[in-house]
């Protein structure tokens, strides 16, 4: 085999033993993070964009309530920077928040140039106001503000001549030469399973950006779309990227209440507009766990549901915003009010019941400054990274804003290195000479189940060291299971996952395990304090004996 990537850089390469694809940069996942990485780079060198399914699969395209930004002038920079620090409950990396929230406006005229018209109010952006936000700071396209990015995005990415659009694609693994003989440490690129043919593709390239969105379908309910199964993290985990802050998984307070509604978002927006928390009796109850109620972070306000429903043996409480004007209703929350009505429940005349579901990963790969991972030729950019940006808990609407200057980031650096020299290295196809067709997938479905239930039973809202305990004997027995499944059988799109979702698991229970308090997102009823440093929990991948705690903040 000859040399075959990055040579000729808008040319494509394919054999006949598994497809072969050579492009300059790879970017796994098709959100708001992949695709303005690509379009930013695309002007410099060819890109090739892989997704699971098409836009919709992403987080970005379901985002409701907005993109953080300070445009308002009674607003201010510091004013950000510090409601993002106390959302984060003391685990922010205070100069990456400094330098996201700084690049906010730029950011924004970014997105407008490509097309994104956020709403106004006279000549202004009409701003709404979301939990933890001192101020009315989120820009927004009425409550269906990632839709009107990712089209945006789309367009344009579809329209460049340099940027190929490959949908129907999971990447399994990435590729680390560091695994062939002779070669250092540096990712190559991905082997893929083509979901139309059930054939794996080897996608080589010059620089790989993992761009593939959260991990919050590791829980039973989730306000996420089918694609947030972690591959990036454990792939990136797999590959050997340090993984940090992965206990911090957050809970948003508010989804629709009803067997088929499959946990559908109810923004926090309605309660930025006045929309209050109530019990089956009418009564509002957050004043009583935090001085700014319904306005409360995240994990106060999930927290303080999550207790009230235990508490009254209720299966869900209300929101209600029916003494807002149905004109307003209509004009602010229009997707939400059409949802809800699916249901029957009436936005604009009654409580709608609610209930906390997984929703967001604070934690993910290690990056620094410039979204680089630990493995040369790997960056990580949006929600499957961790920055230090969010801490123990996401201040709203702040990981658009994240996706959007971490892309900038990871650009600025790639676009510096592409003139570097670059030697190109034959990887090897993918082998399924020792596999077969399996004949028991109903054993993988039953397992997605089993992890899913678990996790929610007992790595949710409130944690004891007893109940992680028992979830790591579970995923324990999890893993073997599939790790024979995989050696054995041919892959497919549901056992990639599974494998994902159980290393995910497990990154989430050792971190909450290691944490020896509560804080933010982590509530662990054996340790109800805050100690009085706070520390990140950085995994080491290669043994689980390496595991540590590191990065004190200052
Ligand atoms: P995603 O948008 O999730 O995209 C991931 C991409 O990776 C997809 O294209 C997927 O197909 C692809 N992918 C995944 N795995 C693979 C694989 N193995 N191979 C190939 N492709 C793969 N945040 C805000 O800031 N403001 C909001 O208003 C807001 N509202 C939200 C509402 C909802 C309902 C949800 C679910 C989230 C919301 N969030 C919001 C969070 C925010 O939307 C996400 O964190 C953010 O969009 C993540 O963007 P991303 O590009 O990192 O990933
Ligand atoms: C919402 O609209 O409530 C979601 C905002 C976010 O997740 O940041």
């Amino acid at each position: 085999m000859g040399a075959i990537f990055c040579r000729e850089p808008s040319a494509y390469t394919s054999d006949t033993m598994s497809q072969r694809f050579s492009t300059d940069i790879l970017v796994i996942g098709g959100g708001a993070a992949g695709l303005t990485t690509a379009l930013n780079l695309a002007p410099h060198a060819r890109v090739t964009v892989l997704c699971k399914g098409d836009i919709e699969t992403g987080s970005s395209h379901w985002a409701q309530g907005g993109v953080a930004a300070v445009t308002d002038p009674d607003d201010s920079v510091t004013a950000h920077i510090q409601d993002t620090m106390n959302a984060g409950a003391g685990l922010c990396d205070k100069q990456v928040v400094e330098f996201t929230v700084a690049r906010a406006g730029a950011a924004i005229e970014k997105l407008q140039a490509r097309g994104v018209d956020f709403d106004e109010f006279g000549n202004e952006f009409h701003l709404t106001r979301e939990g933890g936000h001192s101020h009315r700071r989120v820009l927004h396209v009425a409550d269906a503000t990632g839709k009107a990015i990712t089209q945006a995005l789309t367009d344009r990415v579809l329209d460049h001549a340099n940027i190929e659009l490959f949908n129907d694609r999971v990447a399994i693994d990435l590729i680390n030469l560091s695994k062939l003989d002779r070669f250092a440490n540096r990712c190559a690129g991905a082997y893929v399973l083509n979901r139309s043919t059930g054939r794996v593709e080897v996608f080589q390239a010059r620089f790989v950006i993992l761009a593939t969105g959260g991990a919050s379908k590791v829980y039973l309910y989730t306000s996420n779309p089918d694609s947030s199964t972690g591959d990036g993290i454990a792939m990136a985990w797999r590959a050997g990227c340090r993984v940090a802050n992965m206990e911090f998984n957050q809970f948003h307070p508010t989804c629709l209440y009803h067997p088929h509604a499959k946990s559908f978002l109810i923004s926090e927006a309605v309660r930025g507009e006045g929309g209050v928390l109530t019990l089956e009796d009418g009564k509002r109850f957050m004043d009583r766990f935090d001085s700014r109620a319904e306005l409360a972070p995240r994990d106060v306000v999930a927290r303080a549901i999550d207790h009230e429903m235990k508490r009254s043996g209720a299966d869900c409480v209300y929101l209600d915003i029916s003494h807002r004007p149905e004109w307003f209703i209509d004009e602010h929350f229009p997707t939400i009010r059409k949802r809800c009505a699916e249901f029957g429940f009436d936005l604009t005349s009654e409580p709608i019941p609610v209930v906390p579901a997984a929703h967001y990963t604070c934690g993910g790969v290690v990056v620094d400054r410039h979204a680089q991972t630990d493995v040369p030729g790997l960056f990580a950019v949006g929600e499957v990274s961790c920055t230090g940006l969010h801490g123990a808990n996401r201040l709203a609407s702040n990981s658009l804003l994240e996706c959007l200057v971490f892309a900038e980031v990871a650009s600025d650096r790639i676009r510096a290195q592409l003139h570097a020299p670059f030697e190109s290295i034959d990887v090897p196809h993918w082998d399924e000479s020792q596999v077969t067709d399996s004949d028991e997938d109903i054993i993988i479905s039953h397992n997605w189940d089993e992890l899913r239930r678990f996790m929610w039973d007992y790595v949710g809202i409130v944690r004891t060291n007893k109940r992680l305990q028992r979830a790591q004997h579970r995923i324990d027995l999890l893993k073997q299971e599939v790790n024979e499944f995989y050696s054995h059988y041919r892959v497919s799109n549901d056992l990639i996952e599974l494998r994902n979702l159980i290393d995910v698991a497990e990154l989430i229970v050792r971190s909450a395990l290691l944490r020896k308090e509560s804080r933010g997102l982590h509530f662990n009823l054996d340790y109800p304090d805050s100690a009085d440093q706070p520390i990140d929990t950085i995994l080491f991948p290669g043994s689980v004996e390496h595991l540590q705690l590191l990065r004190p903040r200052a």
